[in-house]
């Protein structure tokens, strides 16, 4: 599978620009695409799943015009909206077999099986006989997995996934997608969670304010950030001054004041040392840059 996406922009009508000629080649394999609110994702997402036109540019899927194509486009997809939302009286086993028929599964044993299996791998099997519209907040997202994921779709495009689920849930959610995700199937994640994406992503996008501003492995990001990222043992007075002055990832009491993790070139004067950057700060340090880079421009 490849999504070839050229030059691409989208102008809402209210002239909003939520995509900004952005150029990229997605390969088969789980892509995590992160960024800000407002940063355009589910934007990109809605041109990907054919539910809106760019305004202009171009996305190709397995060499096939998304425009031109879209029916048989269509028919690989399984996607998750970010608002994903049903009123239904359809119970909870229904409403999947319902999408499992969407999907093209007309014989009623394998369907039977192919919805059953699928509850139980998103933990609503108990549930089943419930009313859908009935089902806490994030075992009604955990439906909409289930109905992304059905028919074994080829481009599977899901925005926000983890959004109100428990933290167990989150893992579980993650393996469901390593499971599915082969040398055949491309699987695009939004997500404004770091560590969904540090976990199971080989390829990933940074966007902001509509720009695509990183592509790449998560590895290379972490690899910018490096001698980037410091433990300061700061003082009571020394920890609100660095509040101002360093983007602070994590801060912990420590018996002398705090334990501050911070990202920046240096930490002048301060008393502390240089850490392995993760994917966290590697995000801060990369968004740090660029407005940096905005303020030399301005
Ligand atoms: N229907 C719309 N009409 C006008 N502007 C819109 C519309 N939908 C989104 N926008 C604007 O387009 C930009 C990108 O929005 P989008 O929802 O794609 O961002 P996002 O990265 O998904 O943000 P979030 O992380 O909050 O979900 C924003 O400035 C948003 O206000
Ligand atoms: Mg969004």
């Amino acid at each position: 599978m490849k999504i070839e996406i050229k030059g691409l922009n989208k102008v809402y009508p209210n002239g909003n620009h939520a995509i900004k000629d952005v150029n990229m080649t997605i390969e088969s394999g789980m892509f995590g695409l992160l960024g800000p609110n407002g940063a355009g994702k589910s934007t990109l997402m809605r041109i990907l799943v054919t539910l809106m036109k760019p305004s202009s540019g171009q996305v190709l899927v397995n060499g096939m015009d998304l425009m031109k194509d879209r029916k048989q486009i269509r028919s690989m997809l399984g996607y998750l909206p970010q608002d994903f939302r049903f009123f239904t009286k359809l119970k909870t086993y229904e409403f999947l077999d319902y999408a499992a028929r969407l999907a093209g599964f007309t014989n009623a044993k394998i369907r039977n099986n192919t919805v059953e299996k699928m509850l139980e791998e998103v933990g609503l099997y108990e549930a089943r006989n419930r009313f859908a519209n009935n089902l806490s907040g994030g075992m009604k997202r955990r439906l909409g997995i289930a109905q992304a994921l059905i028919g074994d779709p080829k481009l599977i495009i899901v925005d926000e996934p983890t959004t109100g689920l428990d933290p167990e849930e989150r893992i579980r959610f993650r393996n469901l997608l390593t499971r599915v995700s082969d040398k055949d199937v491309i699987i695009v994640l939004s997500t404004h969670i770091v560590g969904d994406i540090s976990s199971t992503c080989t390829d990933m996008a940074l966007m902001n304010k509509g720009i695509l501003s990183y592509k790449g492995a998560p590895e290379r990001l972490i690899e910018m950030a490096k001698d980037n990222v410091w433990k300061i043992k700061a003082t009571e007075t020394e920890y609100f001054e660095i509040q101002d002055k360093y983007p602070i990832i994590s801060s912990i009491p420590s018996e002398e004041g705090w334990e501050v993790q911070v990202v920046t070139k240096e930490i002048n004067g301060y008393f502390g040392e240089r850490i392995e950057p993760n994917l966290e700060h590697a995000y801060v340090n990369y968004m740090e840059n660029e407005l940096n880079q905005k303020w030399i421009e301005i």
